[in-house]
């Protein structure tokens, strides 16, 4: 067994960009707090590589070719694509994990029918993960990406599917492995609606991510989600993929929706690797 770690981030661009326009301060430090936590454990697990099953914003692919899932197997990967000034992150070059990247695609694709890329642009949805979580960009990177974006969608039963898959291709591998599923619940970004959450909607998957209750979390349909979470809540798709990676039950390490400026309720939360 070589997954080491398996947790849950939230990946909202005003979680740096905006940071000095919070009023509760004490609850931005506390998301702070937690987010360092996960840092230290991942650096505990002695990851040698990090697996961020991430939905990125049109960053890489658009509506002409939209993979359902996509694997970066390249050398490097650069970000943020956004302005710097505006995501308070600065641009810079991330190391990939070519060989290990390229060995887990072969092995996903005996169940899964993945794209993979040689090249990768890390959007927000990538970079505000990284900046909390390996703030040095010394830990190779493998990006992972879920269409959770341009409809038509994978089921959620794919979205498993791909997650047990992945950690197949863990188990498969000598190299010890920390994976993050970053996303958000609940959000309605980039709309009138922005900043808007649904905390009990919130709260309720989450509460299902802990009772490791596969058929509830499964049970979404998509218009469901589209009315109670928003489009951003077609982000599940990453927690539930990192779920059925970790195979073991959430523990919710931190959740507020008391921090409406970063427009999501921000989680942090690890699994019991089983
Ligand atoms: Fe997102």
């Amino acid at each position: 067994m070589t997954l080491v770690y398996a947790g849950l981030t939230s990946h909202a661009p005003g979680m740096t960009g905006r940071a000095h326009m919070v009023e509760n301060t004490n609850e931005r430090d506390l998301l702070y707090a937690a987010l360092d936590q996960q840092r230290q454990e991942i650096q505990d697990s002695g990851a040698e590589a990090l697996i961020v099953v991430a939905a990125e914003h049109f960053a890489n692919f658009f509506m002409d070719n939209m993979p359902a899932y996509c694997i970066g197997i390249g050398e490097y990967h650069v970000g943020p694509i956004e302005d710097p000034a505006w995501l308070k992150i600065e641009k810079t070059t991330i190391p990939g994990a070519p060989a290990l990247a390229g060995a887990i695609a072969q092995e996903v694709l005996q169940s899964v029918d993945i794209a993979y890329a040689e090249e990768w642009k890390c959007d927000h949805g990538i970079m505000v993960p990284l900046h909390f979580l390996t703030p040095k960009y010394d830990l190779p990177i493998i990006p992972m990406n879920i269409n959770c974006q341009g409809p038509p969608l994978t089921p959620l039963s794919r979205a498993w599917a791909f997650g047990e898959a992945v950690r197949r291709a863990c188990d498969a591998s000598s190299s010890k492995i920390a994976l993050i599923g970053t996303g958000g619940i609940s959000h309605w970004p980039a709309t009138p609606d922005s900043g808007k959450i649904n905390e009990a909607w919130d709260r309720e998957f989450l509460d299902r991510l802990t009772r490791q209750d596969k058929a509830a979390l499964l049970s979404y349909t998509d218009s469901e989600t589209y009315q109670d979470a928003g489009q951003g809540g077609f982000e599940i798709r990453t927690h539930i993929a990192a779920a059925a990676a970790a195979g073991g039950p959430c523990h919710v390490q931190f959740y507020t929706a008391n921090l409406p400026i970063f427009a999501v309720g921000c989680t942090v939360a690890r699994f019991s690797v089983h």
